[in-house]
């Protein structure tokens, strides 16, 4: 490999933790230089596993890691270009602001007037100039983050490791620290590698996004890719919300799949988008995003999928309400309407009649 080559490389990676539990299964995995990537998966799938073994801090039970072409594996962490901030963003309470983010200067031993220097660019990137006599206790959680941030971008790793960095904060300040991020991406050039389990942090910061299961990597792709073509039920159920139509595959003409399903009291057609087509009688499932669900009292007139059902219940949520339908079938579905203006609720209201569609487009065949 050379400067072409991706940065970091997982190469058939597996970790045990005694002989019970296989924490990181077989994984694979490319990450390019400047890329800004996300670990996405429920709690104990094996993210913070695969972070610290790219950290060093934990040593896989088979397979290898390469930084920048160079099998690392054996390498301590120390020895490593790679950096990382953790979940509980552990500022040193007995130290000033200035005195953290030195810290791991001071231990690798550089001149004073040196280290002065590096915390104080440090500081001007997380947009902390001049803080660096400041007490913890004197910051806000936000601004404690970015001290977290910046001690460990003062060793200007070629690598950061972002392991759930911003969930000890509010909504607002997470959103606001997660568009930072990205700008400290951009300004310093490097790769960011950060792990959630939060999908729209994923899908707001990062470029891929690698989504685990049960210590596997299942589905690798853009934020859009995962969101819009996500291969299993798994992973659409876990990006976001999804109805799922259970079926049987009765045919696949002119890249359209055909499904009978008992939950939808008829056939129901999806596009197959580069999917290969199951084979006739194979169970699949229909996948649709709530918000690409029509609600309509009238029958609608376009071409595609069409049920009926009643109207259970309203939930307003502002800037969008969720109309849950019970099919006849008994099966209940969710659809997103955004509220496009004031006092409209569509004329729909609980016990309303309504018929529920869909283009086949916006169908999602799932085999998984
Ligand atoms: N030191 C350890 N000894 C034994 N088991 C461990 C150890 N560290 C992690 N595990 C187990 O390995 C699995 C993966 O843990 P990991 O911390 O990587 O999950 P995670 O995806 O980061 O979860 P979370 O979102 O909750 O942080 C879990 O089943 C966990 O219990
Ligand atoms: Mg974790």
């Amino acid at each position: 490999m050379n400067g072409t080559g991706p940065t970091i490389r997982f190469d058939r990676i597996s970790k045990w933790f005694g002989s019970q539990v296989l924490a990181v299964d077989d994984v694979s995995l490319d990450i390019a230089a400047n890329e800004f990537f996300a670990l996405l998966g429920p709690s104990g799938c094996g993210k913070t596993t695969l972070l610290r073994i790219l950290a060093g801090f934990e040593s896989p039970s088979s397979g290898s890691v390469y930084l920048e072409g160079r099998d690392i594996t054996a390498v301590p962490p120390n020895r490593r270009a790679v950096n990382m901030v953790f979940q509980s963003y552990a500022v040193f309470p007995h130290m000033t602001v200035g005195q953290n983010v030195g810290y791991g200067l001071r231990v690798s031993g550089l001149p004073r007037r040196e280290i002065g220097r590096r915390v104080e660019e440090a500081l001007a990137l997380v947009r902390l100039p001049g803080y660096g006599d400041r007490r913890p206790e004197q910051l806000s959680g936000g601004q404690r983050q970015r001290v977290a941030l910046a001690r460990a971008l003062v060793k200007r790793p070629r690598v950061l490791l972002l392991d759930e960095p911003l969930s000890a904060l509010d909504r607002k300040l997470r959103e606001d620290m997660q568009l930072e991020l990205v700008r400290l991406r951009q300004e310093i050039g490097i790769t960011f590698v950060i792990v959630t389990h939060d999908q729209e942090e994923a899908m707001s910061v990062a470029g891929r996004i690698a989504v685990m299961e049960s210590g596997r990597l299942v589905q690798i792709g853009s934020p859009s890719e995962i969101y819009e073509h996500p291969r299993s039920r798994f992973v659409a159920d876990f990006i976001g919300s999804v109805n799922l139509l259970d079926g049987r595959v009765t045919g696949t003409d002119g890249g359209v799949t055909a499904l009978d399903s008992a939950e939808a009291g008829g056939p129901l057609r999806a596009r197959l988008n580069g999917t290969a087509a199951p084979a006739t009688g194979d169970r699949a499932w229909i996948g649709i995003r709530p918000e690409k669900l029509l609600v309509d009292r009238r029958q609608p007139s376009r071409e595609g999928n069409a049920l009926s059902g009643e109207v259970l219940e309203i939930a307003y949520l502002g800037e969008r309400s969720i109309i849950h339908v019970r099919l006849d079938s008994g099966k209940v579905l969710k659809a997103s309407c955004p509220n496009e203006r004031r006092f409209d609720a569509r004329g729909i209201a609980a016990g309303d009649r309504v018929h529920v569609s869909w283009s086949a487009e916006n169908g999602i065949l799932l085999t998984d």
